[in-house]
């Protein structure tokens, strides 16, 4: 038996509901997951070994907070390499084995003045800057109109509401990176109406619509977005307060899983 029929197998026993792709340096977000299987992404058919520092590259499959999830340790972005059929790779295996919703998790730079590093951000929108697509979705034949559940928006902020905080509902720009932007771009983000912006999420997410799935996303606020903040972003600096918030995402990552 091959490592990933293996893992399905132990997967379709505890029958999944949910999958989580976990972005840039969340991977404390999982003290509540209690791991029972996994395999390298190296070993996932349509999948390739990671290569940025912070992305573990595993499939894990185990129960969170006792309600069974399947959970990505990393994701693959097309700064990497990679083609856009590899980075969509991750939903269509979360399809295959059978779970109907997707939370999409990722490290992002705040353009909205209310998001502070450390903040977290529910995704209600994107604007997806990336290839030969940007600006395109909604021209295509398979356009995906609104990739974001609104349920899961609201009960999100429900969730924060009741913890005492407030999750802002906001705009995610996708650009390919993998350089970050100038302060030229950021202005003309924000004026596109872009709360935040980031190097992944759009595609999986259209992708996972198209499969009929129900998607969230939630963006971890590392640092300001290029040109709002005093210092020079870099990789470093997104690792360290993605630290900041991986309590809180542990937190609706549970309430989404428990509630599905
Ligand atoms: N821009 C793009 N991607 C990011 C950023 C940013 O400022 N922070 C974390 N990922």
């Amino acid at each position: 038996m091959t490592p990933f029929a293996a893992f399905a197998r132990t997967a379709a026993a505890l029958a999944p509901r949910t999958a989580v792709v976990l972005g840039s340096g969340l991977a404390g977000a999982t003290r509540a997951f209690a791991e029972r299987a996994s395999v390298g992404f190296g070993d996932i058919p349509g999948l390739v070994p990671p290569t940025v520092h912070g992305h573990g590259g595993r499939l894990a499959v185990g129960a969170w907070a006792g309600v069974p999830a399947l959970l990505f340790l990393g994701r693959q972005h097309f700064y990497e390499g990679h083609s856009w059929q590899t980075v969509t790779g991750t939903v269509r295996t979360v399809a295959e084995l059978g779970a109907r919703r997707v939370v999409l998790t990722n490290a992002a730079g705040g353009i909205h003045p209310a998001l502070q590093p450390g903040d977290l951000m529910a995704l209600r929108g994107h604007i997806k800057l990336l290839d030969a697509t940007a600006w395109r979705g909604l021209a295509s034949d398979n356009a995906v109109s609104q990739p974001y559940s609104a349920c899961l928006v609201d009960a999100m902020q429900a969730n924060e509401r009741a913890a005492g905080r407030e999750l802002l509902a906001g705009v995610y720009a996708a650009l390919t990176g993998p350089s970050y932007e100038t302060p030229a771009e950021i202005r003309a983000l924000a004026r596109c109406g872009a709360d935040a912006v980031g190097m992944s999420t759009a595609t999986e997410a259209e992708e996972a619509v198209r499969l009929g799935m129900e998607v969230a996303g939630i963006s971890c606020i590392t640092n300001k977005a290029a040109g709002l903040g005093g210092a020079p972003l870099d990789h470093t600096e997104v690792l360290t307060n993605a630290k900041l918030a991986v309590e809180r995402m542990g937190e609706l990552l549970a309430a989404l899983i428990a509630a599905a």
